[in-house]
């Protein structure tokens, strides 16, 4: 028997860690007040509590506008809508996010271009994008990836010389600050998720937000099947669906955004604190701070994991340890979209890959993005965000489950990797 607990030996951790979604009394009263003012849906729209969070969440972020959806993706659809992409233009991705960033792009028979993160916060690589541009393109979507911003500064600069939009993926970033700015207030439109695992969550949900009435308009007129939006003064009328929020979603929307500014000063301590921890640790790194980012919004905390440092053991072995000593963690959290099995394009299912080519452009076989790559598939470790809501002595169970693990690195190497990787839930399985 070994030390560690992938070896039989004691687990390091064997309380829980916060569980996440946290609720109270606050989001109780709000449901009950929804279901007896029997007006559960969001028609006649917009429903009285999706309204009223939309403003205050846009004003949050620095916002003027905003407005409630029904999930994340259609948010970047609906943002993709409001700027007018049409059929065949270009959209820049960044290569490592969630599928859900590009699927929009592809759904409106627009074409992703995919471009390489930067390492140092393993978000879209700023400094790639003019190589990625042509005369088709159309608009740059960077996403606030896990605990850092996107280069917004640069990203703005190039779109103002190119005559770009800029919509702001913001579904890891609720609460975040750009030199003062709220995430998704300093592009065209910025996209929020509700989903389970994020930092304000309904279970299902989403935002956009705009400083923009024309986009707002367009963003109410493509959500609620077509009809005008509130304030009709561009009268736009768009082919729309029912993408509306309903109320039930968007009561529990409102106390959580009052504890959000507490959440994230927990956080942004815990994560300091675990930084100090993990500074000089053989075989793992940390993403680069940026002083522009004036309040942290993690939606997890992302490390680097150097295989070479620690007698190559690879990293589904150590990630394997680590949950098995009682600490949630990932290391294939994402892929890049281009090679992962939730994105099986076939060009005839998207014409605007073949539209004026010789060659029907091959999105799964085209690109070669190795930070992304790297990212994926050898060194990025992800802890979910609520690991950082408990006490000190949680962020020190973690630190200590890693000490624990690259102290005894040996007893790894017996162990049949391929099982420990097959044992864990395919992403394909996994929640996003
Ligand atoms: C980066 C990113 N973009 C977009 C989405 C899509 O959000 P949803 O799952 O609410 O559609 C998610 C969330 O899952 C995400 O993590």
């Amino acid at each position: 028997m070994g030390k560690l607990a992938i070896c039989g030996g004691e687990r390091l951790r064997k309380n829980p860690f916060t569980q996440w979604p946290l609720s109270t009394n606050e989001e109780k009263a709000a449901l009950e007040d929804v279901l007896e003012s029997s007006r559960w849906g969001g028609q006649p729209f917009p429903g009285k509590y999706a309204a009223a969070f939309a403003s205050r969440f846009a004003e949050f972020h620095t916002a003027k506008f905003g407005q409630c959806v029904n999930t994340g993706t259609v948010a970047i659809q609906a943002a993709l809508k409001a700027i007018d992409i049409q059929p065949g233009d270009e959209v820049i991705v960044p290569a490592y996010t969630w599928e859900g960033t590009v699927g929009p792009v592809l759904l409106l028979n627009a074409v992703p271009v995919f471009v390489d993160i930067d390492p140092d916060t393993y978000c879209l690589d700023a400094k790639l994008i003019e190589k990625a541009i042509t005369r088709k393109t159309k608009a740059i979507l960077p996403v606030h990836l896990g605990m850092r911003f996107a280069d917004m500064d640069l990203i703005l600069q190039i779109a103002a010389k190119h005559k770009l939009k800029v919509i702001e993926d913001c579904a890891h970033a609720h609460g975040g600050m750009w030199k003062g700015k709220g995430a998704g207030s300093m592009g065209d439109l910025g996209t929020f998720s509700f989903q389970s695992s994020k930092l304000i969550t309904c279970g299902e949900g989403g935002a956009v937000i705009t400083n923009n009435l024309e986009y707002l308009e367009r963003v109410q007129s493509y959500i609620n099947a077509g009809r005008a939006s509130v304030t009709d003064q561009f009268h736009h009328r768009i082919v729309g669906f029912n993408y509306r929020l309903g109320e039930f979603q968007a009561a529990v929307l409102g106390p959580q955004l009052d504890r959000l500014p507490l959440h994230a000063k927990i956080r942004e301590e815990n994560m300091a604190h675990f930084e100090k921890r993990l500074q000089g640790t053989p075989a793992i790194g940390l993403l680069k701070t940026d002083a522009r980012i004036t309040r942290l919004a993690p939606y997890g905390f992302v490390l680097k994991y150097f295989s070479e440092q620690a007698k190559a053991t690879p990293r589904a072995a150590f990630v394997g340890a680590l949950q098995l000593e009682g600490v949630p963690c990932d290391g294939l959290f994402y892929e890049p979209v281009y090679k992962s099995s939730l994105f099986p394009v076939k060009p005839a299912d998207f014409p605007a890959l073949t539209w004026g080519r010789e060659q029907s452009l091959d999105l799964r076989n085209m690109y070669s993005c190795p930070e992304s790559e790297r990212a994926a598939y050898e060194e990025a470790v992800w802890f979910p965000h609520q690991l950082f809501l408990g006490g000190r002595e949680d962020v020190d169970a973690i630190a200590d489950a890693i000490q624990k693990v690259l102290a005894n690195l040996e007893e790894l190497r017996g162990l049949d990797h391929k099982a420990i990787r097959d044992q864990r839930l395919s992403r394909a399985d996994r929640e996003s």
